[in-house]
């Protein structure tokens, strides 16, 4: 048998990390501090975390969903010293709680967070931890929603970087890696063609509108159901239907939720729906589906395929849903995550947060900030640089023409 290194396709497929690694390997910069990782536990995770470790910190890992750990990926990370999980394949709801507050009993130094579930739980149940961390960054939308919450109500004992919010983060993982592994998911769980549906796609911000545009691309029909009046014109103007979710219920056969929100789909939607329609989250929480309505509504459930869950309604359809409404991409049978390519920027990015207040000396309050525009540049940068792509440098006159506002050249 051939050996085989769970992390190695990923590797090769993270030139960035690779070259933070190679940059910080020998000064070790993070070194003298313990960070936290929450994430989805699957191979570039893996390499994000083993990153951390290169640059000199002790990390400490959990997962940021129950069901989307990779036991092998868990095994090779434990095989380094300084480097502990707090997580195993199959964990159960309860389990991961409780792993999560094992690991903060730990005192990080840092959090690194996807869906702020360490940093909320440091806060609410371990205060005398919380006091001492000296910061955070988050990587998903849902996670800034309640950081903002947190903001708000002046609870943050200390400052988070908001990383999913930097053009790095979010024009590229939400839209290129939701939209390409979300539909991939579905694709592979069903067997079955997205080319030709109709394809409902609930939520056009940044995931939605990658899904969105993907579908179309694969040749579906796609609808579109939005909350903001604005985000549904970008979407009609971008060329998909735009109804409400009564009537996209109608209409669709294929049905994806990515909205950040909860009971986007629920009682009054499954009862509209065609028999046969497919059903699935790509959200960052299991609330966008309302699954104890549908349970509700049926007479039994069956398993017709891996992955899937089949309600049988008393009126004869049959509704199928994915991956028990969880993240398509992250917890389905086959599901490996979004490609590579976009997990090596927001893992950069996630790896700035944590280099810039702890080795570079920001200091800041407590509060969520938006993370400096200088080092979302840099990391653009590294990228165009591992793809061997350019920038257009700007003249001295060009860079004198943004900064002045009379335009002495003009000729009117
Ligand atoms: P976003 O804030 O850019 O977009 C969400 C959109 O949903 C907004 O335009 C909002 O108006 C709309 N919306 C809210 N309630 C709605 C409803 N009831 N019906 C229709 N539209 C509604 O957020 P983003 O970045 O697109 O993230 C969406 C979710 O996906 C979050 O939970 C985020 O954490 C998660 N996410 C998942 C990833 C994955 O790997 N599957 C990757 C990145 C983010």
């Amino acid at each position: 048998m051939p050996e085989t290194d769970p992390l190695t396709w990923a590797r090769d497929h993270t030139p960035v990390l690779e070259s933070l690694r190679e940059e910080f390997g020998e000064s070790q910069p993070l070194s003298g501090y313990t960070v936290a990782f929450a994430s989805h536990l699957e191979a570039k995770t893996g390499v994000a975390i083993e990153t951390l470790h290169a640059a000199g910190a002790e990390v400490l890992f959990a997962p940021s969903e129950p069901q989307s750990t990779h036991g092998d990926v868990v095994d090779a990370l434990e095989a380094h010293d300084g480097i502990t999980a707090f997580a195993w394949e199959g964990m159960t709801d309860a389990e991961f709680d409780e792993a999560q507050h094992d690991l903060l009993e730990h005192e990080p130094d840092f959090i690194l967070d996807d869906g702020c579930e360490l940093i909320a739980k440091v806060h609410a149940d371990h205060p005398e931890v919380a006091a001492n961390v000296i910061g955070g960054g988050e990587q998903t939308t849902a996670g800034i929603t309640r950081l903002e919450a947190m903001d708000e109500e002046g609870v943050l004992a200390f400052p988070v970087y908001g990383v999913n919010d930097t053009p790095m983060k979010h024009f590229f993982d939400n839209v290129h890696g939701t939209g390409e592994s979300a539909l991939t998911n579905v694709a592979i769980t069903t067997n079955s063609l997205v080319s030709g549906r109709d394809v409902v796609v609930c939520g056009y911000g940044y995931c939605g509108r990658g899904i969105a545009r993907k579908a179309r691309g694969m040749g579906a029909q796609t609808i579109v159901t939005e909350a903001d009046p604005r985000k549904a014109l970008e979407a009609h103007m971008d060329g998909h239907r735009v109804m409400d979710m009564d009537e996209a219920a109608e209409a669709g056969e294929l049905f994806i939720t990515a909205t950040g929100n909860r009971d986007v789909i629920r009682e009054r939607h499954f009862e509209r729906m065609p028999d046969g329609a497919v059903i699935c989250n790509a959200g960052h929480f299991d609330v966008e589906i309302e699954v104890g309505a549908l349970e509700a509504l049926a007479e039994k459930t069956t398993t017709p395929k891996e992955g899937i869950t089949r309600y049988h309604l008393p009126d004869g359809r049959e509704l199928n849903l994915l991956a028990e409404g969880r993240l398509v991409n992250l917890t389905g049978p086959y599901s490996q995550g979004h490609p590579a390519e976009v997990m090596d920027t927001t893992f950069a990015m996630m790896f700035t947060a944590a280099y810039d207040m702890l080795a570079d000396g920001t200091d800041l309050d407590p509060g969520l900030y938006t993370v400096p525009d200088r080092l979302d540049r840099a990391v653009a940068s590294r990228k165009l640089d591992t793809l061997g792509l350019s920038t257009e440098g700007l003249t001295d006159r060009q860079q004198a023409y943004y900064e002045e506002w009379e335009h002495p050249d003009s000729s009117f």
